[in-house]
Order: C-alpha cells, then structure tokens, then sequence
C-alpha cells in the first residue's frame, strides 16, 4: 500500500510517498481500505516532533479516517466487511491501508458521504465535549468562537446553534465571516492579525464586547490562542466559562485577576483523554452526533481535498490559515 511518511522532522515539505507492507490484521483489530483522511493542526506538529506523542520514524501522519472494513479481527463482533466506518488514531491515516482496535470504531450510515465522514469525527466530537460536557452550554446563553471558520470552530458554530445559543463567530477575513454566517452564525467580526499590542489589545476586547452584548458571552470557544485570549477573556460574562481547546497561536498567559473580576472559570478541553477515560460517554456522544448529522441538524464542510501524494499541501494549507472548515486528504 501507499503511505506519505515522515522520515526525518520538518515541515510538510519532508513527507515522501513510500510503499509500505499492508498492515496486520489484530484478533481484536479491523483491516480498514481508507477512503480519506481529515487534516488536522497536530498534523503540522508531529511531523516536527512538536507535538505530545513522538511516533518512531518512519510513521504516517493523519489522526482521523474514513474507510470501508476490509477484514474483520477473529475476537470482533458486531462489523462486517464493507461496512462504512470512521475511526481516530494516534497517526498513520495518509495511507491506503490501517488496522485500528474495533473499539476505536464507530459505524457510519451508508447513506453519507465518507469525504464529510472523515472531517467529521474529530472536530465535532472535541467541541460536543467542549460545549456540552465542559461549557455547560444552554439554550439562550451567547457563545464566542474564536477562529470559528476553521475545523473545531466551525463545528462550534453549528453545535452551538443546534444547542439553542447565540453565536458570535470571530474570524480574521470576509471569506472566513462568510463561511460562518453560512454555517449558522448570528453575528460575526473580524479581527486584525496579532502581535498586539497594550492599546489594540484592548480595541480588540472593545470588539468582543460589543458583539457579545453587555452581559458578556457566557461560554468562550477558544481553539486560537495566543494574543486572542486576553481580550476575548475581558469579554467573558459573570459566571462565563472559558473553554481552552488549542494553540495555533501561542499558549497564552492571561491575567488571573480577571476570572477573580468576573467570577468565571477558565476550563481545559481535551478531548482524546476524555475518550480514553469515559469511552462509554465518548460512544454515546458520537451516536448523537451520527443522528445529528443523517437528521442534518449538521452538516460538515469539507471545503478543499488534496490526493496522498499531495498530503503535505493539505497540511501546509493550515499553516497558512487558508484552511475553512475541513480539508481532507483522499486516496483515490
Ligand atoms: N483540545 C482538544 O481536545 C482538541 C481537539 C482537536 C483540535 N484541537 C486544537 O484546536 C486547534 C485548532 O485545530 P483545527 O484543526 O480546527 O485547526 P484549523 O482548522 O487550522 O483552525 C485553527 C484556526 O485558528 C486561527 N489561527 C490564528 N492564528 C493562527 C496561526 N498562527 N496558524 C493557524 N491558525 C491560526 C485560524 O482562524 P482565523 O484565521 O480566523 O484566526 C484557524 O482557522 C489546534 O491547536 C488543535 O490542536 C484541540
């Protein structure tokens, strides 16, 4: 089978098509023929070694699949050849070929797109957690989304609307506003491109809090980072919970004394170790999104798709904060 591999740490640039043995089936393990793989920001990272998990080289990027099972393990039940499936993987998904642990995956109606299948999981599942399971997200509250036409933002958007909020989209273009008024937003803005600094810094928390309204936004989506946070955090309502959910940015460090101020919460997002300590409430989460999604309450973007061979272009794309909402990788 064919794999884009990482054989020395850099940019997109470095990863090579290789042909690579098909992989072995495990008792416990499907055999799946991928469709396409969803395009990630840790994509960037890993290949760089930046990221939490170092895989040994030569190893494939590619964290979310979408495929047809090919070979059933001897101790799976429940799954059968041909079934559609979608599954998240530590790495490997620019590849035709991955066995994955049949509990890593989920079934996905014939019925659906397996493009849209594979930017779906990963996305809509961290921010199903973020705004149900950590935001306490309800019906009527205002929600901020910060980078709200990239891959976890605009599924904030979508989940945020379906779950009876108000959503504020902040983008950094007109196309990207665009992107998120169509995928449900109330009210969008955009903003300027950091470094910040004291005095545009607090314009911009100036903007924030007049799209919010003047009680604030009770739940702060915040996948960006970096200069974004403070002013964004300066728009938070009393009792308002921050959700931290990534860094494309910068690990910012705002200023405590503002939770103090507003009495509200800043709460970490992470969705894989969620997953690995509650798998039944992950599986569960997940089965409403596969209702949501065939009832079309929402409805992926996949805006742009890239072949294997030209994988790194695909990453590159979200370097370059081109990227709307998913963009994925397909084998054909
Ligand atoms: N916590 C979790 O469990 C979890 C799960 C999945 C993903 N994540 C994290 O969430 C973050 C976003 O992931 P994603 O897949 O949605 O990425 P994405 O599609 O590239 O979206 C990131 C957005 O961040 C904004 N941005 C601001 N500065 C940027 C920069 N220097 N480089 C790139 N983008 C920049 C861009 O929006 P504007 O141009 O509009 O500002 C972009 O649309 C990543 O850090 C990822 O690791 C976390």
């Amino acid at each position: 089978m064919r794999a884009l591999v990482s054989k020395t740490p850099g940019g997109p640039d470095t990863l090579e098509l290789t042909e690579l043995p098909t992989p072995e089936l495990t008792k416990d393990g499907l055999l799946i023929n991928i469709h396409a793989c969803g395009v990630n920001f840790p994509d960037s990272l890993i290949i760089q070694d930046r990221y939490q998990f170092k895989p040994p080289r030569p190893f494939a990027p590619g964290a979310e699949i979408s495929g047809v099972v090919a070979e059933v393990g001897s101790e799976v039940s429940g799954w059968t050849v041909g079934d559609h499936v979608v599954a998240t993987i530590p790495h490997g998904g620019y590849a035709e070929q991955i066995v994955v642990p049949a509990e890593a995956a989920f079934p996905v109606p014939k019925d659906r797109d397996l493009d849209q299948a594979a930017g779906l999981l990963l996305v809509y599942a961290t921010t199903y957690h973020a705004l149900a399971d950590r935001g306490d997200l309800k019906e009527g509250e205002t929600l901020l989304v910060l980078g709200a036409a990239g891959g976890v933002g605009l599924a904030a958007v979508e989940l945020g609307k379906a779950m009876g909020a108000r959503v504020v989209a902040a983008v950094s273009s007109e196309e990207k506003a665009q992107a998120a008024k169509n995928a449900g937003a109330d009210e969008t803005l955009i903003y300027g491109r950091q470094p910040f600094d004291k005095d545009q810094s607090k314009q911009l928390a100036k903007q924030f809090k007049q799209a919010v309204g003047p009680n604030g936004a009770d739940v702060i989506y915040d996948p960006v980072g970096g200069d974004y946070c403070e002013p964004a955090l300066r728009a938070c309502a009393w009792e308002g919970r921050y959700l931290v959910v990534g860094f494309p940015a910068g690990i910012p460090t705002p200023p405590l004394n503002l939770t103090l101020l507003k009495g509200c919460d800043i709460r970490g997002v992470f969705w894989g170790a969620h997953a690995a300590r509650d798998p039944k409430a992950n599986r569960e989460s997940i089965d409403k999104l596969m209702t949501m999604w065939s009832d079309g309450k929402i409805n992926p973007l996949v805006s742009k798709t890239w072949p294997l061979e030209q994988g790194g272009e695909a990453i590159q794309w979200l370097i370059d904060r081109k990227a709307i909402g998913k963009v994925v990788v397909t084998t054909k």
